[in-house]
């Protein structure tokens, strides 16, 4: 058992759908969820300046919040420096690109499966060694994307915004023309825009890896005896690198629910 908080990383408010999930799966944990909103987006950036950044963020979260597991709630980030990250943090961490890729395996029939991330993320090719390794053979189309994270960082994923329903419609074709029946959101800002997806990819399966890390966080704290007794009642907490009532817009937009947050 260990009452210390839980921290969670992303580059910016796709970090909440994991900490969204964290809240339903273990209503008793307190929750720090630093964003590096100053410096999002990440997945256009090398993987030298991804780690360079990942690392400082991970030190600075440390350095606030007195945190015993580290979720990397970014695919940009696990793809790049998983370790390295949850190293500078002093703690181990879990990502989200391993537990999102077994989620697809299980959940596909056909064994088609596509991912969309980033252009960072696809550049390591880490999606498709995992997806490889959770079902041998499987076929995987994988695309990156730099459209829609500013967007989705700019409030904008109402449908009829004429720009957006445009960016989703690149982002969807190449897995409607494959015909996947199951398509990972690789990059946690994504499963914001889930309901969009689904119009464009009826009957395929999305998997929200925001939602698989979290998941995978949750057993990894049971497995290694640092769940926090309590069973009920933990908080959520938000540092951010930018402007903090920028987020709190955004992040009530998405999730719904007073968010507060402190500048990091
Ligand atoms: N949310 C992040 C991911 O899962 C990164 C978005 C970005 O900063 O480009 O990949």
């Amino acid at each position: 058992m260990d009452n210390r908080a839980i921290g969670v990383l992303d580059t910016g408010v796709g970090g909440l759908t994991a900490v969204r999930s964290l809240r339903a799966l273990l209503p008793g944990e307190d929750i720090v969820f630093f964003a590096d909103t100053a410096r999002v987006p990440y997945g256009g950036r090398d993987t030298d300046e991804i780690r360079a950044l990942s690392m400082d963020c991970a030190r600075r979260l440390a350095e606030r919040a007195e945190i015993k597991f580290l979720l990397v709630a970014c695919g940009t980030i696990t793809s790049a420096c998983l370790a390295e990250t949850g190293g500078a943090a002093g703690v181990e961490a879990a990502g989200v690109i391993a537990p999102a890729a077994e989620a697809a395996a299980r959940a596909s029939v056909t064994g088609r499966i596509g991912v969309l991330s980033t252009e960072a993320t696809a550049r390591t090719g880490a999606f498709p060694r995992a997806l490889e390794a959770a079902r041998p053979g499987v076929e995987v189309v994988s695309r990156g994307n730099s459209a829609l994270v500013p967007l989705i960082e700019a409030g904008r994923i109402s449908a009829g915004d004429a720009e957006l329903e445009r960016a989703v419609d690149e982002a969807a074709a190449p897995f409607i023309s494959a015909g996947v029946d199951a398509l990972i959101l690789g990059c946690t800002h994504f499963p914001l825009l889930t309901e969009r997806f689904r119009e464009r990819l009826p009957g395929v399966e999305l998997i929200n890896s925001g939602a698989a890390g979290a998941g995978e966080c949750a057993r990894r704290l049971a497995e290694e005896g640092l769940l926090n007794p309590r069973s009920a009642g933990g908080s959520t907490r938000c540092l951010v690198t930018g402007d903090t009532e920028g987020f709190c817009r955004l992040a009530d937009i998405f999730l719904g629910g007073a968010f507060t947050a402190e500048k990091a």
